[in-house]
C-alpha cells in the first residue's frame, strides 16, 4: 500500500505517485556529510539542500549571502552520503533572478558539481523564463511560494504571506503557472492553512508545506529546527523532535570537566 517502503530511490515519479495515492511526503533540509547520513538512512523521502544553510550553518541573519559555490560545496557533501532520498539543491539568492541564460548555466553547475537529482527556486511569474529554460535542460525544478526568504527586504518580515485576497489569488495563479511550466513540486511557506489545502487541490503536482498546515501532500523542516539545536527559535509550525541543545551542552560540560579532572583520557583510553 505505501509507496514509501517499496522504494529504493525516491525519484520525481515517486513523489507524484505518493501524492496520487495520498500518501504523504518527508522532506528535511540536510546541509552535511553526517547528518545527511543519518537522515537518509531513515527513510527521509527528500533531502533539500536549503539556502537556509546561510543562518544555520553561516550564522548569517539572512538567507541572502550564501554563494552558489558554498551551496555546491553543501550539496556535494550530502550527496555523498545519500543512497535513497532524492535530493533537492536550493539556487542561492542571484543565481537566476535576472538573467535565464545565466539560471541555466548556474542550474548546470549544481546538477554537475554536486550529482543532485533537482533545483529549487523561489518565485512565481517573475522567474517564469528561468524556470523554463531550466526545465528544458531536463533539470528537475521544485517551486517555492508563499514566504520566500531571499525577498526578506521586499516583504520586511517573516510573518504569515497571503492572508489577504489579491496575494492569495496571486499565489495560487503562480502555483498553476509553475505546474503549467513543468515543476514537480512546490514547496508553500507560512501561509494559512486554508490557502494551502486550496492549492494542494488545485494542482496535480505535489505540495510541500513548511508552516502551511496539514491539508497539503507533504511536510519539509530545517533539520537543526525540528532536533532543537537551536533553542532561540520556536515558531507556532515547528515541532521540535528532540532537545539537542540541552543534550549537546551538557555534554561539551562533562568533557570540559572530566579534561580540567584530569579524568578523562583513563588507563583505557590511551596506548
Ligand atoms: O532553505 C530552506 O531551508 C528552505 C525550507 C524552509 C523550505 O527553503
Amino acid at each position: 500500500m505505501s509507496v514509501h517502503k517499496d522504494v529504493k530511490k525516491v525519484t520525481t515519479h515517486v513523489l507524484q505517485e505518493m501524492k496520487n495515492r495520498g500518501e504523504k511526503i518527508s522532506m528535511l533540509t540536510g546541509y552535511d556529510f553526517s547528518m545527511a547520513k543519518i537522515i537518509d538512512a531513515s527513510g527521509i523521502d527528500v533531502i533539500l539542500v536549503g539556502d537556509s544553510a546561510s543562518n544555520v550553518m553561516a550564522g548569517h541573519e539572512t538567507t541572502l549571502p550564501i554563494t552558489l559555490d558554498q551551496m555546491i560545496y553543501h550539496a556535494a557533501s550530502v550527496v555523498r552520503a545519500v543512497e535513497r532520498a532524492l535530493v533537492v539543491v536550493d539556487m542561492p539568492f542571484g543565481s537566476y533572478q535576472g538573467n535565464s541564460k545565466e539560471a541555466l548555466s548556474n542550474a548546470i553547475r549544481i546538477m554537475k558539481e554536486t550529482g543532485g537529482h533537482s533545483v529549487k527556486m523561489e518565485g512565481g511569474e517573475e522567474i517564469i523564463e528561468s524556470i523554463k529554460r531550466i526545465l528544458t535542460a531536463g533539470i528537475p525544478v521544485m517551486g517555492h511560494l508563499g514566504l520566500t526568504p531571499q525577498s526578506i527586504y521586499k516583504f520586511g518580515t517573516y510573518v504569515v504571506r497571503a492572508k489577504e485576497e489579491d496575494e492569495a489569488k496571486q499565489l495560487i495563479n503562480d502555483a498553476k503557472l509553475l505546474e503549467e511550466a513543468g515543476c514537480f513540486a512546490i514547496v508553500l511557506e507560512k501561509i494559512p492553512a486554508q490557502l494551502a489545502e486550496l492549492v494542494a487541490k488545485s494542482v496535480s503536482i505535489p505540495i510541500i508545506g513548511i508552516g502551511a498546515g496539514n491539508g497539503v501532500d507533504g511536510q519539509v523542516l530545517v533539520v537543526h529546527d525540528m532536533l532543537g539545536i537551536n533553542n532561540e527559535f520556536s515558531p507556532r509550525f515547528l515541532r521540535k523532535y528532540n532537545n539537542l541543545y540541552e543534550q549537546m551542552f551538557s555534554s561539551f560540560q562533562e568533557y570540559i570537566t572530566d579534561v580540567k579532572s584530569g579524568d578523562f583520557p583513563n588507563k583505557n583510553e590511551q596506548y
